[in-house]
């Protein structure tokens, strides 16, 4: 998409920017992180710089609270509350209408339960998958059920993304990941980060917050992000470089 602007001659300039890279974070299973991650994710590109955009496709609307919560004196994360105002409306009003052309990173958080079209759709528009998954038994079983319908999805047979786990609420004596591991190395599936079990994610997300807004404080939830970060960056700068 180009933006035109023209100088003080004659001359008209082109800016182009490219694609906004949208990262979709999804598992079937409620509470496993989904909105904790999409909002801590939408804050570390925003410190960066990077124009974001979070687009809440749950009807709880739990992310889009989070950022009515957020101070302006923090770095700006522009929202959509995509499902709410799909319902407001009454038609399906699409949010990629309203994505500038500047955006550089879309970050959307799904409802508990997404299966069947409505999880095809969201794949169609993502082009990297993010699953948090909590370590229990339960969570691990139903995460591996996830990931299978997800592959089989009419959007993924399409056109693959790059998926990759993050393991969330980690405590220190938790359960091993065996099966779950086995499972996802057998669908090369990354396992990128492990996230502590912590009172300051529920702290920050009553509060408008992400981990990275905290400078100094809390070292240890911000050096936990950095595998993912990595990976991310590395990811997307593959999906940039197969576009141009
Ligand atoms: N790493 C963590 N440490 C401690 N609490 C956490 C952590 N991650 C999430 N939580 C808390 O667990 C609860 C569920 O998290 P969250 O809302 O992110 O899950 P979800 O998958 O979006 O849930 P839902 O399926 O209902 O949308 C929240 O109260 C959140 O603050
Ligand atoms: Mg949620």
């Amino acid at each position: 998409m180009n933006h035109m602007s023209s100088g003080p001659t004659s001359t008209v300039r082109t800016v182009s920017y490219p694609p906004a890279i949208k990262i979709l974070v999804a598992n079937a299973k409620g509470g496993c992180g989904k909105t904790t991650l999409t909002t801590n994710l939408a804050c570390q590109f925003a410190r960066i710089g990077e124009t974001t955009m979070l687009i809440d496709h749950d009807p709880q609307g739990s992310a889009t609270d989070w950022l009515a919560l957020r101070s302006n004196r923090l770095p700006i994360i522009d929202g959509i509350a995509a499902t709410r105002e799909r319902h407001r409306a009454g038609s399906t009003l699409s949010w990629r209408m309203r994505l500038t052309p500047s955006t550089q990173r879309v970050v959307i958080d799904t409802p508990a339960g997404l299966h069947g079209n409505e999880l095809s759709d969201l794949v169609a528009q993502a082009d990297i998958i993010l699953i948090p998954v909590i370590p229990s038994a339960i969570d691990m079983r139903a995460v591996t059920e996830f990931i299978a319908d997800l592959m089989k999805c009419q959007a993924f047979r399409q056109k693959a993304k790059p998926i990759a786990v993050v393991a969330n609420r980690v405590k220190r004596n938790t359960l091993s990941f065996g099966a779950l591991k086995k499972f996802l190395d057998k669908q090369h599936i990354p396992f990128i980060a492990s996230l502590r079990d912590t009172q300051f994610y529920v702290r920050a997300g009553e509060n408008g917050f992400g981990v990275v807004d905290f400078d100094r404080q809390h070292a240890k939830e911000q050096e936990e992000w950095r595998p993912l970060m990595r990976w991310l960056n590395t990811t997307i700068s593959e999906i940039t470089a197969a576009n141009s």
